[in-house]
């Protein structure tokens, strides 16, 4: 992932919010030393961001799509009340694997019930409305997360979807490749869907911050 901020300016952001909990730095850690792809971790800034937005929101039902190793999960955890819940979703054994043990021993992890199989087959199980979903999966799947989604979002709930930048490729015209153009695709569907508002805030990778219109 192409650094789309300058790394002072990130590093000051980052020393000027919410810190990061000791569990994440310890689960960020090992998954820098133990997993592949561990640039997938949202990291100390976007996770104070979704923090702050679960706070914001006064959120007691989060849903996200992508677990990896469990870093916003435990973000979300972290944030939401005693009574609060996390539905997280995920394909991948060996990262969810890292994610349960961190899990086990954050003080607000048992917040956090895990899903596995693919998120759209989960997505079509689930009862109930969110508070706020977070997207952050596999990007050709990304509209159809965005439409379901719609359909599980509480009345003032808001949706999060993590990359919407793509490392700055969203610009390219062709697009290079199917996830460039599935993102997109999203970005031009969410911008002009009359029954939401939405802003692209431009922190780490791009974060899509969207809610019902009105
Ligand atoms: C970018 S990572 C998530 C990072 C995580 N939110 C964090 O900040 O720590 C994307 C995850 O989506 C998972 N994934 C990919 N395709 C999926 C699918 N169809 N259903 C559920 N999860 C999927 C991958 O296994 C991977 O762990």
């Amino acid at each position: 992932m192409k650094a789309l901020v300058a790394p002072e300016i990130e590093a000051y952001a980052e020393s000027h919010s919410m810190p990061e909990s000791p569990v994440c730095q310890a689960l960020r850690e090992e998954t820098h030393r133990t997993i592949e792809h561990p640039q997938m971790v949202v990291g100390p800034l976007e996770g104070a961001f979704l923090k702050m937005m679960t706070q914001l929101v006064g959120a007691r039902r989060i849903l996200e799509i992508g677990t990896f190793t469990g870093y916003s999960a435990l973000c979300f955890a972290e944030a939401l009340p005693s009574d609060g819940t996390v539905i997280t979703c995920d394909v991948d054994e060996t990262s969810v694997a890292l994610a349960r043990r961190y899990i086990a021993q954050a003080p607000f992890g048992s917040k956090i019930s895990i899903r596995m199989g693919p998120a759209l087959e989960t997505m079509k199980t689930l009862t109930g409305l969110f508070d706020l979903v977070f997207i952050d999966a596999d990007k050709p799947n990304y509209l159809n997360y965005y439409r379901r989604s719609l359909d599980l979002l509480a009345p003032n709930g808001v949706i999060l979807i993590d990359n919407v930048l793509w490392s700055g490729e969203v610009l390219k015209q062709p697009a290079p490749d199917a996830s460039t153009a599935a993102i997109q695709e999203l970005n031009r569907a969410v911008s002009t869907d009359p029954r939401v508002s939405a802003v692209l805030v431009t922190i780490r990778d791009g974060v899509l911050v969207v809610r019902r219109a009105g």
